[in-house]
């Protein structure tokens, strides 16, 4: 079964068209970071009316791509998001649905970036499961028995995991997004590289990490997280500084480094918890490859096997949305399809 996927829920316009939830016949995707880079984040309004111009080129695209002239149902990410985004994805899945006189299929952007995980892999994640779903609006952590069961064990209580590279990297003058920025100049502080088991080359002053940013709830009970409070405590030690620039990349690596200590330690701890098989990663910051280094070294070291998208696919991508709606394959109608910014598990 051929299912066109549409994501608009953010900046990125992307179609995927997937056969049977995992093998990719096409994705596009068409981005306006660029234009919202001039501004510093997203604009609703500038978001939206870029996805107005670029949708059915996507989607024309997106078909020539898979070489098919017809697609059996049609799937779009209704929330959570920006309402004038998630309109355009929304509305336009329902008219091709009634054009093509195809079944439509409503996906949580959330659970897309989970199903992100069945995408072109040869071994797939057995159940039960927990999911991580780290991205710029949501930090969640999700128990999976099978496909369609869904609870939702803990939440970030403020900012979440990737809101938090892009706020930091802000005050440190990177561009937007922040995380692959974060990511990129704290590999110019390389103390260790214990993926080479050598050491690294610093470009800085190694002694100028005389400093540890804190871990906001790693052992608290639940399965919630905190990041406002990290956050703070970069900006504030971003303003003491004479000359911020020389410091930059120590600053992003402990930064990064607190960040990817509380993902994994909670991921782990639940995982052991719920007496999980396998754990899944996804979201924009499911791209992060000190993430990926270490949640891989923990789920090895407890035998849980661990799954992440490639690169392309933990960001926005409408490739998920096409493989999610296979494995939740619930029909809704036109009328009843509706966009829901505030949407959650
Ligand atoms: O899932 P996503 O593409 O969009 C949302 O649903 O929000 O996630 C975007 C977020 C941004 O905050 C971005 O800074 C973060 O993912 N991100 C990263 C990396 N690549 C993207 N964070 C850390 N390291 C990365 N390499
Ligand atoms: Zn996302």
């Amino acid at each position: 079964m051929k299912i066109l996927g549409i994501e608009s829920t953010c900046d990125e316009t992307s179609v995927g068209i997937v056969e049977d939830g995992s093998i990719i016949l096409a994705s596009v995707t068409a981005s306006s970071a660029d234009l919202q880079e001039k501004y510093g984040g997203v604009v609703p309004e500038v978001a939206a009316r870029e996805q107005v111009k670029v949708m059915i080129p996507v989607i024309r695209e997106a078909l020539e791509q898979a070489f098919a002239p017809q697609v059996d149902a049609i799937a779009a990410a209704y929330g959570p998001g920006l309402i004038g985004s998630l309109l355009i994805g929304v509305e336009t899945s329902k008219a091709l649905s009634l054009a093509w006189n195809k079944p439509l299929i409503g996906i949580n952007h959330l659970i897309g970036h989970i199903y992100s995980n069945w995408l072109e892999s040869n071994s797939k994640p057995e159940f039960p499961l927990l999911a991580l779903v780290v991205s710029g609006g949501h930090t969640d952590l999700v128990l999976m028995a099978d496909h369609g069961k869904y609870k939702l064990l803990g939440s970030t209580l403020d900012d979440a995991a990737g809101e938090a590279f892009d706020k930091v990297a802000k005050h440190l003058g990177l561009s937007y997004p922040g995380g692959p920025e974060i990511e990129r100049v704290a590999l110019h502080y390389a103390p260790f590289d214990h993926s080479r088991g050598k050491q690294g080359k610093p470009s800085v002053d190694r002694n100028l990490a005389n400093f540890k940013f804190p871990r906001p709830m790693i052992s608290s009970e639940d399965f919630d997280f905190s990041f406002s409070g990290l956050k703070t405590a970069v900006v504030n030690y971003i303003n003491q500084l004479s000359d911020v620039r020389s410091q930059i990349s120590v600053i992003a690596y402990e930064f990064q480094e607190a960040v990817v200590d509380v993902l994994t330690r909670k991921t782990i701890t639940a995982a052991k918890k719920f007496s999980v098989k396998s754990i899944v990663v996804g979201g924009g910051v499911a791209a992060n490859s000190l993430l990926r280094r270490r949640m891989l070294d923990v789920g090895e070291i407890n035998k849980i096997k661990v799954y992440f998208p490639s690169v392309e696919f933990s960001v926005d991508n409408g490739a998920m949305i096409a493989a999610a709606a296979f494995h939740n394959f619930k029909k809704v109608s036109a009328q009843e399809f509706i966009a829901d910014p505030s949407l959650h598990f």
